[in-house]
């Protein structure tokens, strides 16, 4: 799943997981699991991600890798939140393998309506990353470093592009309607 922040990968993902009964893999919920259970992980991961950064690779890419070892993700998985730059879908590929992701299913939302949206839940939930200066931050981070990864799907026939825009029921028929076909 990818997208900008605000896009919905994380509120797509858990239905779409459930729906197809796969795990939704999501990192920025796996690192924010490590930062509250105060792991060595979290400690290492908490100032990038208060400050909008990307978490440095090997340490993102470590946490994926032993993560679809598991068990559960045997039959697929969703991820949501990764790769965020081409250097970790090559990481990914290395360490599994050409076909290690079927279909990258990029949400399109413009940027007034993420803003919107994020500080509504800053306010709501109170996300550390969720104030309105982080959030122009890491929308300038994901044009920066996130966006390549459009070109490297595409490149590869593996791009799905969905309009975000809508209620969310809305937007979650468009992507069942982009796995059917
Ligand atoms: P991460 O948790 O992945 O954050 P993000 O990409 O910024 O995504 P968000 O969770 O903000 O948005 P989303 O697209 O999932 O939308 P959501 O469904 O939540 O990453 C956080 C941090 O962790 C990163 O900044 C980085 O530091 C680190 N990190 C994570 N992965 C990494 C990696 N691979 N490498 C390095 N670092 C990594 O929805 C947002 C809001 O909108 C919600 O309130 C929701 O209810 C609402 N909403 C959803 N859909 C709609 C709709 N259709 N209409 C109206 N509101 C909606």
């Amino acid at each position: 799943m990818l997208g900008p922040p605000g896009a919905g990968k994380g509120t797509q993902a858990e239905r779409l997981a459930r729906a197809i009964g796969i795990p939704h893999l999501s990192t920025g919920d796996m690192l924010r699991a490590n930062v509250a259970n105060e792991t060595e992980l979290g400690h290492q991961a908490q100032a990038f991600m208060e400050a909008g950064e990307l978490v440095p690779d090997e340490l993102v890419t470590a946490m994926v890798i032993d993560r679809l070892q598991q068990e559960d993700a045997t039959c697929g998985y969703l991820l949501d939140g990764y790769p965020r730059n081409p250097a970790q879908a090559e990481a990914l590929v290395d360490a599994f393998d050409d076909d290690v992701l079927e279909l990258a299913l990029l949400l399109d939302v413009d940027a007034e309506e993420l803003i919107q949206r994020l500080v509504l839940r800053g306010r709501e939930q109170g996300r550390a990353d969720d104030t309105e200066e982080v959030i122009r931050y890491r929308l300038s981070v994901y044009e920066e470093q996130t966006a390549p990864l459009m070109d490297y799907y595409e490149s590869r026939s593996k791009l799905a592009r969905v309009q975000g825009l809508g209620s969310i029921p809305e937007v979650f028929g468009r992507l069942i309607e982009v796995l059917a076909a």
